[in-house]
């Protein structure tokens, strides 16, 4: 008999390279407690839906928009999520804060990756280059990136792992999301997501 192995939706808003990380996760053998079962994009467009149907994905796109209000938006993705009976949500540079009804529903089941090293520069306001720019006005020598279980207080919940990155002189935020990314995000992130799915499971 097959091995059981927990079902994975991925939320998005982008370019999707951590979902790109966790898909070659999964090939490489790094995810074997998981699958991705599901890639939700709140963006028409997002190139992370090319990313998830090269790799035979299912997707789907729920907008704001469509809905009257932000409660509409959450149970449209909540639905989704129980009809593909997914087990663990994993907040890929998605761009929505989601409320407490919609957390508090998954319980340890939701992670995030944030370009930081929690609790500097995180928060409401504080997501992509926006992370970055905070960091290099602020002066820090060492940046990095966190996984984390989502709660109702953004970036606020238990930290499931963190990876220090060094900053450079002459960085840019394009330059230091580049590297944050390659040396922190895309390693912890698929890591993350197997001890979570491992923990499920067993
Ligand atoms: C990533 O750097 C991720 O950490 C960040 O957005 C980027 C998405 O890139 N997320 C946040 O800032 C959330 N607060 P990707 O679409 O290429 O994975």
């Amino acid at each position: 008999m097959a091995e059981k192995k927990a079902r994975i939706a991925v939320l998005v808003s982008g370019g999707g390279t951590n979902l790109q990380a966790l898909i070659d996760a999964q090939h490489s053998g790094i995810i074997k407690s998981g699958e991705i079962a599901l890639v939700i994009s709140n963006k028409e467009g997002a190139y992370a839906l090319e990313r998830a149907a090269k790799a035979a994905i299912k997707t789907a796109v729920v907008l704001k928009k469509s809905y009257s209000d932000a409660l509409g938006f959450e149970e449209a993705i909540k639905a989704l999520l129980k009809e593909n009976e997914i087990d663990v949500i994993v907040l890929a540079g998605f761009m929505s804060i989601l409320s407490e009804s919609f957390t508090s529903a998954y319980p340890e089941r939701i992670i995030n990756v944030h370009p930081s090293l929690i609790p500097s520069f995180c928060g409401a306001g504080f997501y992509g280059l926006r992370v970055h720019e905070a960091a290099l006005a602020y002066g820090v020598k060492v940046t990095g990136a966190t996984v984390h279980f989502v709660n109702e207080i953004p970036d606020g919940g238990k930290i499931i792992m963190q990876k220090a990155v060094a900053i450079e002189e002459g960085d840019t935020p394009e330059i230091l999301q580049r590297r944050v990314m390659e040396e922190a995000e895309w390693i912890i992130l698929p890591e993350s997501c197997e001890k979570v799915c491992a923990s499920i499971i067993k």
